[in-house]
């Protein structure tokens, strides 16, 4: 194949075992900032007539944003056929509505964006709610993989007896189908988020799964506040259960707040880097032809 990789800092790893898998090269190249914080770009890798594939996670994006575009424009300038964006965790899915009067719809905006310098777009379960697919407001082809599959069998390999809770209504989608392909049962609590940091969960009967281990199931760890909620009312129950997240934002001190409701374990996957990375989902990344 004639794709050349381009990881930005903090995605070495990932985009060694991708290069590993599919038989791609990482490109020379050096992406840096000046100490006045601009960004100083310079690629030594023969782009002419190549595709090339930038891998950045996109967690805290606004810091990253001007390099990758900055990247893409300097690729494209310099010959290269094609430039794609493998983004493991995508940014701004969350501001899918207007909430009130004059609020931005960012998630739109940020598609545009990245639609007008990427020839396509990948990434792993995006937070999909009054969106139903990336299509929907990206532009360009886009790839959409989910992390289920190794959701169930981290389940299946470690946890005796699991109890599958998603914490809100949102989360029965991936719920549910972990559940299924982890042959456990699951339930649903509801949440009402009050504000960025306040949020309130409650539980439905849950007795009758007593003796099961309590597994919550989330897309986003990000305040953590959904989580510790939950944690904290699962635990009522006398168990604690262990919390699963995709995407390990853990913003602020979040991660320290929810090993504070001292979880049985906490466990993420591995598309944002952290401490709670035990769930390696870089083998599920396709590379487009
Ligand atoms: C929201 O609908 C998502 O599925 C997550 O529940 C949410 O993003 C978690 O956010 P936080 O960690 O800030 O409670």
């Amino acid at each position: 194949m004639n794709s050349l990789i381009f990881p930005l800092a903090g995605n070495e790893e990932f985009a060694k075992s991708i290069a590993l898998k599919h038989n791609l090269l990482l490109a020379n190249f050096q992406i840096r900032h000046f100490p006045d914080g601009e960004t100083f770009i310079k690629i030594d890798s023969d782009i002419k007539g190549k595709d090339c594939i930038i891998i950045c996670t996109l967690n805290e994006p606004d810091a990253k944003i001007t390099p990758i575009i900055l990247l893409a424009k300097a690729l494209k300038r310099m010959g290269a056929a094609k430039v794609g964006l493998i983004a493991p965790y995508l940014a701004y899915m969350r501001q899918d509505i207007a909430f009130h009067k004059g609020e931005a719809v960012t998630s739109e905006l940020f598609a545009e964006l990245i639609s007008s310098h990427f020839d396509w777009l990948e990434t792993i379960d995006p937070h999909l709610h009054r969106w139903h697919a990336l299509g929907d407001i990206y532009t360009i082809p886009s790839i959409c993989l989910h992390a289920n599959g190794q959701v169930a069998e981290y389940i299946k390999n470690n946890i005796k007896n699991p109890l599958l809770v998603g914490p809100d209504g949102e989360s029965k989608q991936w719920v549910a189908e972990v559940a299924s392909m982890a042959a456990a049962p699951y339930i649903v609590l509801t949440k009402e988020r009050f504000g960025d940091n306040r949020v309130k969960v409650s539980i439905p009967n849950i007795e009758k799964y007593i003796g099961c281990t309590p597994v919550l199931i989330d897309d986003i760890i990000s305040t953590a506040r959904t989580m510790i909620e939950a944690v904290n009312h699962i635990k009522e129950l006398g168990q604690s259960p262990v919390c699963i997240g995709i995407h390990a934002i853990f913003a602020g001190d979040a991660y320290q707040k929810l090993l504070n409701t001292s979880p049985l374990d906490i466990v993420t996957c591995n598309t944002i880097s952290h401490i709670t990375n035990k769930i390696d989902v870089s083998c599920i990344i396709t590379v487009p032809e």
